[in-house]
């Protein structure tokens, strides 16, 4: 682990010895590989979701981790893209012994360089086809700094992840938050304990502590996961104009959610109120959706340093001179009752199968050499479910 350099946030003491106390997120260690996926953090599947295809033909990305906390996303990341380079920063000491300890039990080290810097100091890094940031630029003093930093160590045309707080479903954390600070609990151990205390001892029908019950106890279940929601010295929230701002600022491109449905409005509406959302521009569309929906309490998205071509294959010859690949992110792997990259059940059809197969056991072949033309239909089905992931010939 190299040492770190000046810290350049203003939060930047704070934040650091308040995830030392507290190493984020509290996930227990196991030998192995981590469990399942998350395409989020499989550069090739995350590539395809924000343009239509996978990445060309190269070199494995570099990656990096900004705020890579105890490592359960680095983890990931090194697991979900073989032969990659991975980088993981944080400001946390305490974290990042977590993290690499988490590394060497799951067989992942020799993948991952880890540095305790801040992601706002950069320099000699870089550049990088995928960044993941999660959950770190809203701890930041200045997050529009954070967010230009990582710009400018993103490769051109390369995937910055991020997760960041939306205002509408914390408004029960944000009152607790504000309940404990005029409580003068600390950020410590004793905060710990009395803001256990007070969830437990508020009347058993206060909103504050039934919402508590009924969306976060799961999570805050592990000490770290409470202080972070809870005890946080240095915490910003976005609702949808102020995230367009900030993106803006940093001159990014937004590339889209990376958990579409959420802010699909026929999930939330119907008939002539669906088409009145339907015909929206998107981003009003969004902030309807935002609107009706309280429980959104985090947003998560992809940008790029411009807009990315997407490629919709619907030029048969186009199609035919592509490669298949089969999404890496699917649970049940070989076989016709699968779980999709969301994890949702997805029934492959014994021809969806076969040719899923077919192409698997040629993987350098062009699919006009590998399948027929009336075949067409099913890889454009399979392409659209993500089941089918394809690089231009
Ligand atoms: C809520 S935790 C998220 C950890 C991890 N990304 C995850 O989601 O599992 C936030 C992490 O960001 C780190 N952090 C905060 N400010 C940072 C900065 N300026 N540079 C690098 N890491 C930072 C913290 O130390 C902490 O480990």
């Amino acid at each position: 682990m190299s040492s770190g350099s000046a810290p350049t946030d203003r939060a930047t003491p704070q934040v650091s010895a308040f995830y030392d106390r507290f190493p984020y997120p509290g996930d227990p260690l196991q030998d192995g590989p981590p469990p399942g996926y998350n395409w989020r953090w499989c550069h090739a599947a995350a590539h395809a979701h924000c343009t239509g295809r996978l990445p060309a033909p190269g070199p494995a990305p570099r990656i990096l981790d900004a705020g890579c906390g105890t490592g359960v996303s680095t983890d990931y990341l090194v697991h979900l893209n073989p032969g990659a380079s991975v980088t993981a920063i944080d400001i946390s000491a305490g974290a990042l012994e977590v993290a690499g300890e988490r590394l060497r039990r799951s067989g992942g080290e020799a993948a991952v360089r880890f540095a305790c810097r801040s992601l706002l100091d950069l320099a000699g890094e870089g550049p990088f086809e995928h960044i993941n940031s999660v959950g770190v630029l809203h701890h930041l003093a200045d997050p529009s700094g954070g967010l230009r930093a990582l710009a400018g160590v993103l490769a051109p045309g390369g995937l910055l992840h991020l997760f960041l707080y939306a205002d509408g479903g914390r408004w029960e954390i944000h009152r607790l938050q504000r309940s404990l600070r005029l409580l003068g609990v600390g950020t410590g151990a004793q905060g710990l304990e009395l803001g256990r205390r007070l969830l437990a001892e508020l009347p058993a029908d206060n909103r504050l502590r039934r919402r508590h019950e009924e969306r976060w106890a799961l999570d805050t279940q592990a000490d770290a996961n409470f202080a972070d929601m809870y005890l946080h010295p240095q915490e910003t929230s976005y609702d949808l104009p102020r995230l367009w701002d900030l993106i803006d600022a940093a001159g990014l491109t937004f590339l889209g959610f990376s958990d579409p449905d959420r802010w699909d409005p026929s999930r939330l509406l119907s008939g002539e109120l669906l088409e009145r959302a339907l015909a929206l521009p998107a981003r009003e569309r969004w902030q309807l959706v935002e609107a009706l929906d309280p429980e959104i309490s985090h947003f998560e998205f992809f940008l790029s340093d411009r807009p990315l071509r997407r490629q919709t294959w619907q030029d048969d010859r186009v199609l035919l001179a592509a490669r298949g690949r089969r999404n890496p992110c699917l649970w049940g792997w070989p076989g016709r009752q699968l779980l999709d990259q969301d994890l949702r059940p997805l029934d492959l059809s014994a021809e969806d199968l076969a040719l899923l197969q077919a192409m698997e056991a040629r993987p350098d072949d062009p699919l006009a050499a590998v399948l027929e033309p009336r075949d067409l239909p099913r890889v454009r089905a399979l392409q659209d479910r993500a089941v089918l992931l394809l690089q231009e010939g």
